[in-house]
């Protein structure tokens, strides 16, 4: 499979999208050593310094549904968490929709985009940023955000945490594509800091508040509210409060 490596890049995430639409197949990865425009989630910017992270792209052509593609987030999600785990021993969680935590601060996040019609996706690219070594953060995020370093004490080696990050990948999204994707959400679950807790959800013109119950298998919260009722919330409306 082909690997685009780049010392420094704009977002690893336009870059795959431009070669996905030239054609690049299902597999190719986009991986920077620093972002100059790293991209989050609600028009946010993702701070990707030379060398202290993970910066990729995935280009993916799933047999999905539109509706499904946030199925790719909770994959990214659980193969990321499972290989920060299984290198650092950190105990790392995953926050829905798209956060890695650890200790309750962002470690990692997922942005996932699409092109796609009515009723057929013609590829996603789903990005991952992961703080690895960062000592220092802006000050916008100095309080919400962290690193594998400054969680565990000491460096990390960063290809470590890639290679088992894409074997864990490999095989979770085999999952997904084989019709398993209820072992992924069952990992999911047991790797989320959300379930059994009270979550205060913030869409476009609602907000809502209540405990988390589960998330199904397209990537939507159960939410039971106050008054009793049962809400289903979709990430794309959504950021979500403690
Ligand atoms: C978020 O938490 O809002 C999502 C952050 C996603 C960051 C990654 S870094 C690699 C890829 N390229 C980007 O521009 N963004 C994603």
């Amino acid at each position: 499979r082909k690997i685009y490596h780049y010392p420094s890049i704009g977002s690893t995430n336009d870059e795959a999208k431009k070669l996905a639409q030239n054609g690049a197949p299902h597999g190719t990865l986009v991986i920077a050593e620093e972002q100059t425009g790293g991209k989050g989630r609600l028009g946010r910017r993702w701070v990707s310094p030379p060398r202290k992270g993970i910066w990729l792209s995935i280009i993916l052509r799933p047999s999905l549904e539109p509706y499904q593609a946030p199925r790719i987030t909770m994959t990214c999600a659980v193969a990321a968490a499972k290989a920060i785990r299984k290198v650092t021993g950190i105990d790392c969680r995953i926050k829905w929709p798209n956060d890695l935590l650890v200790k309750g601060k962002k470690v990692a996040g997922i942005l996932t985009e699409m092109s796609a019609d009515m009723d057929s996706i013609n590829f996603v690219v789903t990005g991952i940023g992961i703080n690895v070594n960062n000592t220092n953060f802006p000050k916008e995020i100095i309080e919400t955000a962290t690193s594998l370093k400054l969680a565990s004490g000491k460096n990390v080696d960063r290809l470590k945490i890639l290679t088992e990050f894409l074997s864990q990948f490999e095989v979770v999204y085999r999952c997904l594509e084989d019709g398993e994707f209820g072992k992924v959400l069952e990992e999911w679950r047991q790797l989320s800091c959300n379930l059994g807790k009270r979550v205060r959800i913030i869409g476009r013109n609602y907000e809502l508040e209540g405990l988390a119950l589960d998330v199904d298998g397209n990537g939507a919260l159960l939410v039971k509210t106050n008054e009793g009722t049962v809400e289903r919330v979709l990430s794309g409306d959504v950021s979500l409060r403690e």
